[in-house]
């Protein structure tokens, strides 16, 4: 067996294709490990949406460079090192300038030739790839691993044509690509059957999904929503992320009729002032945003939103974070991420003049957070005393806890057997704490409360969560 440590960055498809990544080496014999010190390959999945992300992985490659010497130094063999993802599609040759004893660098788009790739490194020391291949990479990836969790990531589409003069994703991830509706039934099929209870369907611009149908024509996100639905044992859909603009009447149709459809979406908006998200060439106003959010509201009352924010864009005045903090207060938002902008070579808001002191954007990204905070807080606190169902998928972090998500996607703990992971239970909230809940199991039967036997059967798991899954 050869050792395999991959670390993660960034977004969820970051996420998924480090599985992914993980997948197709396993046929050349490598299993992951959860330490890079003793590893024959460590692959870095890096983002490159912000500096700060970029910045990380060459002070990683710092400390790698160590232990590929120790390890050689120790007569233990070579350690491959290899730089995936956005940066390593961004800027494959400061990498290997920078970073010499890096051994192979891949973009997002070729990782499927995994195997080719890491034996011509070996053969002729070293490989950059950051293609584009005409063929997509997701129709020449092996099955998903055996055990994809009981929340599972699907990829659907892949790149960005909406150029926001701020953001690397069309640059480093390329143009917008939609997997055929049949591919990513029979993926999402394969996954429940191997005991997904949760699938979220990824996407840099997931609700701009126009994959091929059976019929033959392009389905949107909404129609491939009602037809995941019909996947008996899936219990909850999500999808992340999303763009105002590509939110369509079926997809919000789908929010208020496809109850596995979890009522939380994740909807960047990224400002409040009309003049800024033109300058940033969002093709939305904060108005059209306003009425998508009525809209979706309207098909599903209880539905929660999350949003991105980005404070400190060229040419933001305070009048224009004003709007954004106006936006803010009017929505609510149950959760959201904010950041400072962050000039990115190559994109055209870098090109523009940048007047703002980076002490007033820290002021302004303060004063935004704690808006959003308080937000969260009163979102969580307004859950204290429900009674809600909760997908259980972890131990917790506490001993005899286990952990799970509300269909608000928030983290709710609860006293009660492991056993009980992968199943969809009752729970009463007690407290509201910042990023989590704490809950109480709600009785549903004496047997589900019975303390764990510690080798229980397999078989008795099993018929478990085919109980839970025909309620
Ligand atoms: N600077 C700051 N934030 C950015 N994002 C994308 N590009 C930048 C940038 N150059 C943020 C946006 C996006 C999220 C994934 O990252 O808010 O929605
Ligand atoms: Fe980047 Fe805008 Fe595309 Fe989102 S929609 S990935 S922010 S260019």
């Amino acid at each position: 067996m050869k050792r395999l440590f991959v670390k993660t960055w960034g977004c969820q498809m970051n996420v998924y294709d480090s599985q992914r990544m993980a997948d197709v080496l396993a046929p050349m014999g490598y299993a992951p490990v959860d330490r890079p010190d003793d590893a024959d390959m460590v692959i870095l999945n890096t983002c490159h949406i912000r500096e700060k992300a970029t910045e990380k992985v060459f002070s990683e490659l710092g400390r790698l460079r160590a232990a590929k010497q120790a390890r050689q130094d120790a007569g233990k063999g070579d350690m491959m090192i290899a730089v995936a993802g956005c940066v390593a599609q961004a800027e494959g040759a400061e990498i290997t300038a920078r970073a010499p004893f890096v051994d192979l660098v891949f973009g997002p788009q070729t990782y499927h030739e995994l195997p080719d790739m890491v034996a011509t490194a070996a053969r002729q020391g070293g490989l950059v790839n950051t293609d584009f291949p005409v063929e997509a990479k997701f129709d020449h990836l092996p099955d998903a691993a055996a055990d994809p969790g009981v929340s599972a990531f699907l990829s659907v589409q892949e790149g960005c044509d909406k150029f926001c003069t701020f953001c690397v994703v069309p640059y480093t991830r390329g143009a917008e690509y939609s997997r055929p509706v049949d591919r990513i039934v029979e993926e999402a099929r394969r996954l429940v059957a191997r005991g997904a209870r949760e699938i979220t369907l990824l996407g840099q611009n997931v609700n701009a999904f126009h994959g091929d149908g059976p019929d033959g024509k392009a389905w949107g996100l909404g129609r491939l929503i009602y037809r995941l639905a019909e996947i008996e044992g899936l219990a909850r859909i999500r999808y992340t992320t999303s763009h105002p603009r590509d939110m369509d009447d079926a997809l919000i149709r789908a929010h208020g009729e496809v109850p596995q459809l979890m009522p939380f979406l994740h909807l960047p908006v990224q400002s409040g002032a009309d003049r800024v998200l033109a300058a940033m060439n969002r093709k939305h106003t904060a108005d059209h945003y306003r009425a998508i959010v009525d809209r979706l509201r309207d098909a599903r009352p209880d539905l929660a939103l999350s949003s991105d924010f980005i404070v400190g864009f060229p040419g933001e005045t305070a009048a224009d974070f004003a709007e954004t903090l106006r936006l803010v207060t009017e929505i609510g938002f149950a959760q959201a991420y904010s950041f400072k902008y962050s000039a990115r070579a190559g994109t055209p808001a870098a090109a523009l003049d940048d007047p703002l002191s980076d002490a007033e954007k820290s002021d302004r990204l303060t004063a935004l957070q704690q808006l959003l905070n308080e937000q969260q807080l009163a979102f969580n606190h307004a859950m204290v005393g429900r009674t809600i169902p909760v997908l259980f998928d972890r131990a917790g972090r506490k001993p005899g806890q286990i952990q799970g998500r509300s269909p608000w996607m928030q983290s709710v703990h609860v006293v009660a057997p492991a056993r009980l992971c992968g199943s969809i239970e009752t729970v009463r909230i007690d407290q509201a704490l910042a990023n989590s809940l704490s809950a109480t199991l709600v009785l549903r039967d004496a047997v589900a409360l019975a303390p764990d036997v510690p080798d229980a059967p397999a078989r008795a798991r099993a018929a478990h969560r085919a109980a839970a899954a025909g309620r």
